[in-house]
């Protein structure tokens, strides 16, 4: 007999803690929907308003991940780590740190989400390559994880089927802001995906889902607390989305701009935190002793093509044109290329990442719906960046765009987000702190 779900929701509301059988219940209503859309709008909420205990955190989580498959490797011996971030604006490090840290023996099973709002999703970003399969089963996630060392897809509903379902829930009851329901929707997912650990990257300032520091600290100490109460190694970097990271932003340019890096040709913030990251992987990993050692070998992976091969093997895998390594041109382009120009001479004092976020969706380079259709060639490629001189006529940016129309309505966004004065401003700190 399972526990009555209006029991259990008073006691979370009155502020007691809940046992591990009465989170199970309440889970396993949530994937057979015996508990109802109202019962689980109240649970969630009371969860939101008074919280939960690091154990009921971790129980949370089993019971979610425990709700669909839970995926094994048996034919990897390589270790299996992944990596995570809560999302930001330019943000294409995954599809550089998966070939990157295959290419030095471990394996990385990515099962990545779709953008929302202002934020971009690999997804969306591997939709812009031809041919490129993230719908894959669990089977072939398997099978080219096996082949090539790395593997990209999407949710499906076998792997953690009850946070589709809570996800769903809290985006329309107001509960999406509690950091024991994020840590549990996360991590269920990534336990699913049969690793033995995790690098978290929290991303803190204007356009990251968690835009004060001290509630991304929470989360980064939330998530490595109980991931590792569930069995799995973690660490965390806090890492500043106050300003986009790289140069393209919009999918099928994000794409372009990681071609452009497999052949070394990389923006500095992109590279350092993939590097970092990617060296916090091979440090989980035990392939490396120390971070210094992990970036050397990442460094002379990338230099030497074989992050490159990695890369082009699995687009092969994974049916991606595997030409696009040697002529990007094959992604295609939007119609119109706009370049937005300096006004007056000085220094760039901005790069708002949430209002070029905000002109990449008024572009349709994503979503505000759900089922929306995103366009995979439209957005933003950056000329200059924060701190960098310009003279009147020069160009800050360049916007792709559909019509001319848009473009025009993108461009004038742009240029607000970019604007030039006299003080010459310098990026915040890249990786602000460490969790490991
Ligand atoms: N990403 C997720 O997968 N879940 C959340 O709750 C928030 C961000």
């Amino acid at each position: 007999m399972r526990n009555h779900p209006a029991r259990l929701i008073r006691k979370k509301r009155d502020g007691g803690e809940l046992a591990g059988d009465e989170i199970r219940d309440l889970v396993a209503g949530v994937v057979d929907g015996t508990l109802g859309d109202a019962q689980l709008g109240a649970f969630l909420m009371a969860v939101c308003c008074n919280g939960m205990t690091p154990a009921e955190t971790a129980e949370l989580t089993l019971a979610m991940r425990d709700s669909g498959r839970v995926l094994r490797h048996p034919n990897v011996p390589r270790a299996k780590i992944d990596k995570h971030s809560t999302g930001g604006v330019g943000d294409k490090v995954s599809l550089l740190l998966a070939p990157l840290v295959a290419a030095a023996g471990v394996a990385v099973p990515m099962i990545s989400g779709r953008g929302l709002g202002h934020t971009g999703g690999t997804i969306d970003k591997l939709a812009a390559i031809p041919g490129y399969r993230t719908d894959l089963s669990c089977d072939e996630f398997q099978q080219a994880l096996e082949q090539c060392g790395y593997a990209m897809a999407r949710a499906n509903a076998e792997l953690a089927p009850a946070d589709g379902r809570m996800y769903a829930t809290r985006d329309v009851t107001g509960t999406v802001e509690s950091i024991p329901l994020i840590t549990a929707s996360i991590l269920s997912k990534k336990l699913a995906e049969g690793i033995d650990g995790l690098v978290m990257d929290v991303k803190t300032g204007r356009a990251a889902f968690m835009a004060d520091e001290s509630d991304a600290v929470v989360l980064m100490e939330s998530i490595v607390g109980v991931g590792r109460a569930a069995g799995i190694q973690v660490s965390a970097l806090l890492t500043d989305m106050d300003h986009p990271l790289g140069r393209g932003l919009g999918n099928a340019l994000e794409v372009a701009e990681v071609l452009r890096a497999l052949e070394g040709d990389c923006p500095t913030d992109l590279r350092e935190v993939t590097l970092a990251l990617g060296a916090e992987m091979l440090l989980l990993a035990g392939v490396a002793t120390d971070l210094d050692a992990a970036r050397a070998t990442l460094i002379g992976l990338w230099q030497d093509g074989v992050v490159r091969q990695v890369f082009q093997h699995n687009l092969q895998v994974q049916g991606g044109d595997p030409r696009i390594v040697d002529d990007p041109g094959l992604l295609g382009r939007a119609p119109h290329v706009v370049a937005v120009e300096a006004q007056r001479a000085g220094y760039v004092t901005d790069v708002d990442p949430l209002a070029l976020g905000h002109a990449i969706v008024d572009l349709g380079g994503g979503r505000r719906q759900p089922q929306d259709a995103v366009d995979p060639h439209v957005g933003i490629v950056l000329a200059k960046t924060l701190g960098d001189a310009a003279h009147v006529g020069d160009a800050l940016a360049f916007v792709h765009a559909r019509t001319a129309a848009a473009a025009a309505g993108a461009a004038a966004a742009v240029a607000a987000a970019m604007p030039v004065g006299d003080e010459r401003l310098r990026r915040n700190q890249l990786l602000k702190r460490r969790l490991a």
